[in-house]
């Protein structure tokens, strides 16, 4: 039998890197920043990556930093690595000058990114952190002149194998602070920060409530206003998500905030509901100028199976709550879409949410029809830092596909998205092995004979694959599954009748 492949090609050891708080290696390290390299590594942004890591970078500099790496990250390992591949990039030139200026609803903001309503956005000093760090704007924690009682713990996640989150439940309500509190945040904050934009997100429980709540918070110098109609968590019957599900109510409390305010209103809606559109578009009807999606959406992120309680558990008793970050994306994605998409609300804004953690989700946000973005499971899990690549990652971008505003991307994804019947097809896309790659695991073959069309064979002397293409439909099933990326895509055919 051959010698087995080793998967090491493909294994990045910066995945196990914690990203730690003032990184050691950093300070052991007089000649470069690797803990801000591999930071730009794991957040996607490789050619930032590759610009910090100096021209004359020799191996034996990292010697001190790996030896206090508290995980033994091989430092050196993914910089050699990096420093290969560094020539082969596309480089960041003219990066510096792409200007990310934007705009949310006529309301002027440096870059799209802001935080969205949550405990990442509860406070002054909070919010003036994250703005000295890069953040256009906060959407401030839901205001409310409910009394909150909030359940302990609040949080549980779903992690990946390295301890990344895929996704996180809270089951957390709105904000702790009373009315008048939040009113001094913002006005401090409109005072020490003009040029940073506060969104007030608000819920009332009855129109006088949400008129009382917009006058309230534009004389206190909000820039723009947020209506939670949302929240899946609230104790209070009636508010919440249950107004996002009811378009009637959604109409009418937009219009009782209408009557409060005259500065730019969105609403933002729940994702739990059939179609998103027919809210939004009450919404739009009761005056509001844009749509803020999505929500958390209502999950059980698991369960005991000695106490038989699901996560988190509250003195053995637990409850539906909001699920966020990575693993909501592609469903924010669809919600985002159907907004974009939609008639009845062309010219409204749309600030979009829910697994931005990279710049390249922000881009894809926008290319479904965002025109600007809003995070918060990926600030509670990594920090406001996260900002750093976010920009610089979104101006390399821009920068190497000559998009001079947001604007242009903003929508310019949506004429690909069609309607089922509208899709080709007639013809094939073949996947094409490449055999230097192939380390002859056979997973392409186990998957393609029992979730595909037993297209593959697998020859258990040579550990060698063969495609029949007779048999093939073109699923792709068996590059998805490969885990060295060794299948890929051929080009487009009309197959054999
Ligand atoms: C702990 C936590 C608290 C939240 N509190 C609020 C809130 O007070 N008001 C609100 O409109 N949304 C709230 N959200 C929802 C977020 O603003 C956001 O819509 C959602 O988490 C999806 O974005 P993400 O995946 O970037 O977290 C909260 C989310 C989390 C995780």
């Amino acid at each position: 039998m051959s010698e087995p492949k080793r998967l090491l090609p493909v294994r990045d050891d910066s995945i196990h890197c914690v990203l730690c708080h003032d990184a050691p290696c950093s300070k052991a390290c007089a000649q470069c920043d690797p803990g801000r390299i591999l930071r730009a590594l794991r957040f996607d942004n490789i050619e930032i990556a590759a610009d910090l890591l100096p021209e004359d970078y020799d191996p034996s500099w990292m010697a001190e930093a790996e030896a206090v790496c508290p995980t033994g990250v091989k430092i050196g390992d993914v910089l050699e690595k990096l420093k290969h591949k560094k020539q082969r990039l596309e480089g960041t030139a003219g990066a510096g000058k792409v200007d990310l200026a934007c705009d949310l609803c006529g309301v002027k903001l440096e870059n799209p990114f802001l935080l969205s309503s949550s405990v990442v956005a509860s406070n002054y000093e909070m919010c003036a952190q994250a703005f000295e760090m890069g953040w256009a704007g906060a959407a401030f924690k839901t205001v409310s002149m409910m009394e909150m009682h909030e359940a302990s713990p609040r949080f549980s996640a779903v992690r990946a194998p390295v301890g990344d989150w895929y996704g996180f439940k809270n089951i957390e309500q709105l904000s702790t602070y009373s009315v008048e509190e939040n009113l001094e945040f913002f006005r401090r904050l409109k005072k020490d920060y003009p040029t940073k934009v506060i969104v007030a997100s608000i819920m009332g429980r009855n129109e006088q409530e949400w008129e009382y709540l917009a006058r309230a918070v534009t004389e206190a110098g909000a820039d723009v206003i947020e209506c939670n109609f949302s929240c899946p968590n609230m104790e209070a019957q009636g508010t919440g998500s249950d107004i996002g599900q009811d378009p009637d109510a959604v109409r009418r409390f937009t219009q009782a905030v209408r009557r409060g305010s005259s500065i730019p209103v969105l609403a933002k809606m729940t994702p739990n509901i059939t179609d998103i559109t027919v809210p939004a578009i009450a919404a739009v009807e009761g005056g509001a100028d844009g749509i803020a999606a999505i929500n958390t959406i209502k999950s059980i992120t698991g369960v005991n199976l000695d106490t038989m309680t699901a996560q988190p558990s509250v003195h053995g008793q637990s409850m539906i709550g909001g699920y966020s970050g990575r693993a909501v994306k592609p469903i924010a994605l669809r919600m985002i879409s159907q907004l974009g998409q939609c008639e009845r609300l062309q010219g409204s804004h749309i600030s979009a949410m829910g697994g931005i953690v990279t710049w390249r989700d922000s881009v894809e946000f926008l290319m479904l029809g965002a025109q600007s973005l809003q995070v918060t499971t990926a600030v509670m899990e990594y920090g406001y830092r996260i900002i750093d690549d976010l920009i610089s990652g979104l101006q390399v971008f821009m920068a190497q596909r000559n998009y001079r505003s947001i604007k242009e991307i903003s929508r310019s994804g949506l004429e690909n998205l069609v309607e089922n019947d509208r899709l080709e097809r007639d013809t094939i896309v073949f996947p094409s092995f490449d055999r230097e790659k192939c380390i002859g695991c056979g997973r392409c073959y186990i998957s393609c004979r029992d979730g595909g069309h037993q297209a593959i064979s697998f020859d258990a002397e040579t550990r060698k694959v063969t495609l029949h293409g007779s048999r093939c439909v073109g699923c792709q099933l068996c590059s998805l599954v490969c885990p060295v990326r060794a299948i890929r895509q051929t080009r487009r055919v009309s197959p054999r009748k």
